[in-house]
């Protein structure tokens, strides 16, 4: 059930070797004549179509990564552009089976990720729901996944570091569970394989839901008797299991999508979606700002890991990647966050170190912390304020409703 990803987007751009795979992306290669002519061309013939502007790059990189050569290629590509703009103008639904997800503007069913031997279905979801909410699953009943992933926070948490059970502080900030169904690794390092394997680590985390085991917390739910119909109609068996509450879990926080923001109906053709500002602040993200170099995709990341400096500017910084493979390239460098509902998430970065979007804006503006790991696509930008002010208000344009977030009304007794 893992799709490959979509001809024009470049989400498989990043990984551990993103500085490589970008190399090849089509972000580097904007500035040949011709192929802007040709995609120039196209972007007249398509002119009723969205993100033209976008998908011309494309079009034009792919022409270039093929060397020109294969005259095909060009017709290819311009039916693949007819249909990246006809799939953009509309919602997609996603599919497994009798399950079906429908997704809002601007997410794209075919970036979908679910593991083979865990497929969706809507009593999984409806028993993960119900998990998630549910403090029983720490160790003294104070703390639920959604204590940290605040549905009235966008899913994240408002504080810099999140507090979990007696108040123990955490080392990094809560990400939002949001648009998770498009990426298999989890975690700003990228520890996580999958949702699935996510889950027992805040259980068993002192500093968050505190259990000694996952064990403990599975004797814990099996003594809730109410849970018993619920995991039998999703796993044809009333008894709790650790590897179920995991697949619940996931399967819930996979329908957690977040699109159909000012951005996409701007995309999907409605030029008055955005304002003024945050249309000059897409351009600078494109452009100037080199923002979309790794927040790129529909979700607006590479799902790669970048060091931007964060945190390098004290004694004992976080290693982030480096530490989970051992590759020395890869210190201090965390996975691209999504940006999408980026507003709603306050504060930002693994270390929750940036209280404000402006606060993003500026440190990027001034290069961030320069150290011997930096990302090569990370240098001052000389941006005017003006400038700062539109790329925050393009951010703030992707905000969109988040579907399927609501907290159940009752838990199981
Ligand atoms: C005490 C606060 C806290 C609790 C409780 C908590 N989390 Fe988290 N969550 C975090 C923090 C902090 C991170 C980032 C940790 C890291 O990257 O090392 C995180 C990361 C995640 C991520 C990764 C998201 C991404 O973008 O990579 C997922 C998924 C997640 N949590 C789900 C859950 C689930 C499911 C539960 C309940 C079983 C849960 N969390 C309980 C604080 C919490
Ligand atoms: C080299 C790749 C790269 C580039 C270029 C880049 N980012 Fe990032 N961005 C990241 C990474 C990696 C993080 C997480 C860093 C961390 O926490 O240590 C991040 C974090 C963020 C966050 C915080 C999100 C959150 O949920 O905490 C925002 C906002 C953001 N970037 C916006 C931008 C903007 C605006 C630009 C352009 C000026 C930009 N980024 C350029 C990789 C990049």
């Amino acid at each position: 059930m893992r799709s490959p990803p979509a001809p024009f987007r470049q989400r498989d751009a990043g990984r551990d070797d993103a500085p490589q795979a970008r190399a090849l992306s089509t972000r580097t290669c904007t500035d040949d004549a011709s192929d802007v002519s040709l995609a120039a061309a196209l972007a007249v013939a398509f002119a009723a179509c969205c993100e033209i502007g976008a998908r011309a790059d494309d079009f034009a990189c792919a022409r270039r990564r093929d060397g020109g050569k294969h005259r095909g290629v060009r017709i290819r590509n311009v039916a693949l552009v007819v249909v990246a703009c006809v799939t953009a103008a509309r919602a997609e639904t996603f599919r497994a089976g009798s399950f079906a997800l429908a997704l809002p503007r601007g997410l794209a069913a075919d970036g979908a990720v679910v593991p083979a031997d865990d497929p969706p279905t809507a009593a999984k979801v409806a028993l993960g729901r119900l998990l998630f909410f549910d403090p029983r699953l720490s160790r003294d009943g104070t703390i639920a996944c959604a204590s940290c992933h605040r549905p009235s926070h966008g899913f994240a948490d408002p504080a810099r570091v999140s507090r979990g059970i007696g108040g123990a502080r955490g080392r990094r900030n809560a990400p939002a569970v949001v648009n998770r169904l498009f990426a298999d690794a989890q975690l700003w390092d990228g520890r996580a394989a999958d949702l699935e394997d996510q889950v027992a680590r805040p259980l068993v985390d002192p500093a968050e839901m505190g259990n000694p085991t996952v064990d403990a917390v599975v004797a814990r739910i099996r003594r809730v008797r109410g849970y018993g119909p619920w995991f039998a109609r999703a796993f044809g068996d009333p008894a709790p299991s650790a590897g179920r509450i995991a697949q619940a879990i996931a399967s819930f926080e996979r329908t957690l999508v977040a699109g159909d923001s000012p951005f996409d109906r701007f995309q999907a053709g409605d030029r008055r979606a955005m304002r003024p500002a945050a249309v000059r602040g897409l351009a600078l993200f494109r452009g100037k700002a080199g923002c979309a170099r790794c927040h790129t995709g529909a979700t607006f990341t590479d799902e790669g890991y970048n060091n931007v400096g964060v945190g390098t500017d004290r004694p004992d910084p976080d290693p982030g990647r480096g530490a989970v493979t051992g590759v020395s390239i890869r210190h201090a460098a965390f996975k691209t966050p999504s940006l999408r509902n980026v507003a709603a998430t306050a504060p930002y970065m693994h270390d929750g170190s940036l209280a404000t979007l402006a606060d993003v804006v500026g440190y990027y503006d001034r290069g961030a912390n320069p150290n011997a790991w930096l990302s090569p696509e990370i240098r001052p930008l000389h941006l005017t304020a003006a400038e700062r002010a539109d790329l925050v208000a393009f951010l703030r344009a992707l905000t969109g409703p988040i579907r399927n977030g609501t907290p159940p009304r009752a838990l199981p007794r």
